[in-house]
């Protein structure tokens, strides 16, 4: 008997440590000391003793039990201490990386945001356009040599439509005639900023570019009106200090046509060896042509209005202490440039 119980308690033991799980051990403790354990059940065995050896054999029994039990709960206690995370509150923490936004989009919050304080809209027209609201909507008929200037990507589509062929458009001036159409009685103060295409790629242009296009459509508009606008997007875009002025020019669609320049915030308009003559041409605008108006089925004789459209990430490198020196930089991807701006 008293080698059955060592046997037993060293088949316990060794279990007993090679287990690493707390309800593993549990079931060890059922198995060798609980109710009908293994060791229990050699109590009932007692009976079968001598009466004098009954007392030593019970002894030994029940502290094989209890030093099984203490072993069990030492190894429970182990383990439940290994398995808590040691946690030390004053090493530094792991600072999550911050994004930033895309200069683009800054720029085109920021604009957006001028606009719409003097009561422009904000509308987007589409990008994938019909020839005709690119060109033919706005005063340049098919064959007209002006739209070499739009150095154009055509869709090979086999749409056919009366608006003509598909293009991606390569301004957002595209947006006018559909806004006339939209709003049909002005007053109109749209600002339309897309994405747009033009066949062209060099240090300062890209393939795909954002324009910002605004055309107000009211009664009696005039280029004093025009005038007011461009000098307060300036002011609130570039900094009280720039100014901006109407260069004569031509687009077929506005007449008057202008090109508008800023100042240059380095030499402040008197020219310098950056800007050289003092100005910086920001981009296109004019009177609305009459006959872009009739295609919008807006009155010429009663209605009058002023258009501009300037590149979003033309404009923005305009800005005092902007830096880019290739404008690709922007559409690269590569974060250690984007991470600057
Ligand atoms: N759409 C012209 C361009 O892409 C700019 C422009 C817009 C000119 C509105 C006049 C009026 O260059």
């Amino acid at each position: 008997m008293r080698e059955e119980i060592i046997s037993l308690k060293n088949e316990a033991i060794a279990q007993i440590m090679e287990t690493s799980s707390i309800s593993e051990l549990e079931n060890l403790r059922i198995i060798y000391s609980g109710r009908n354990g293994k060791l229990t059940s050699l109590i009932k065995k007692l009976k079968e003793f001598p009466k004098d050896k009954r007392k030593q054999v019970g002894i030994l029994i029940n502290e094989t039990k209890n030093s099984l039990n203490q072993i069990i709960s030492s190894q429970k206690n182990k383990l439940s201490s290994s398995s808590r995370k040691w946690f030390d509150p004053t090493i530094p923490g792991i600072k999550p990386k911050l994004g930033n936004l895309h200069l683009v989009t800054k720029a085109i919050r920021e604009i957006s945001l001028i606009f719409e304080k003097i009561g422009f809209v904000r509308v987007r027209y589409p990008e994938v356009e019909w020839g005709y609201f690119a060109f033919e909507a706005l005063n340049m008929p098919k064959t007209h040599p002006a739209r070499d200037e739009w150095e154009t990507f055509f869709v090979d589509s086999k749409l056919n439509s009366k608006f003509g062929q598909t293009v991606l458009t390569p301004h957002t001036s595209s947006g006018q005639v559909r806004e006339m159409l939209r709003v049909k009685t002005p007053p109109i103060r749209m600002i339309n900023i897309a994405k747009c295409y033009r066949r062209q790629s060099d240090v300062s242009h890209t393939q795909m570019f954002h324009q910002f296009e605004g055309l107000v459509i009211d009664k009696d508009i005039s280029i004093i009106n025009l005038k007011g606008t461009l000098d307060y997007f300036a002011k609130n875009f570039f900094g009280n200090k720039r100014k901006t002025r109407l260069r004569p020019y031509d687009f077929r669609f506005t007449e008057p046509s202008f090109e508008v320049d800023i100042s240059c915030d380095i030499c402040n308009g008197k020219g310098c060896k950056l800007c050289k003559e003092g100005w910086l041409e920001l981009g296109g605008a004019g009177m609305v042509h009459p006959n872009v108006l009739k295609a919008g089925k807006i009155d010429p004789k009663k209605y009058s209005g002023f258009a501009f459209g300037w590149g979003v990430e033309r404009t923005y490198m305009m800005k005092s202490g902007i830096k880019i020196p290739d404008i690709r930089f922007l559409y690269s991807s590569d974060l250690n440039i984007l991470k600057q701006y």
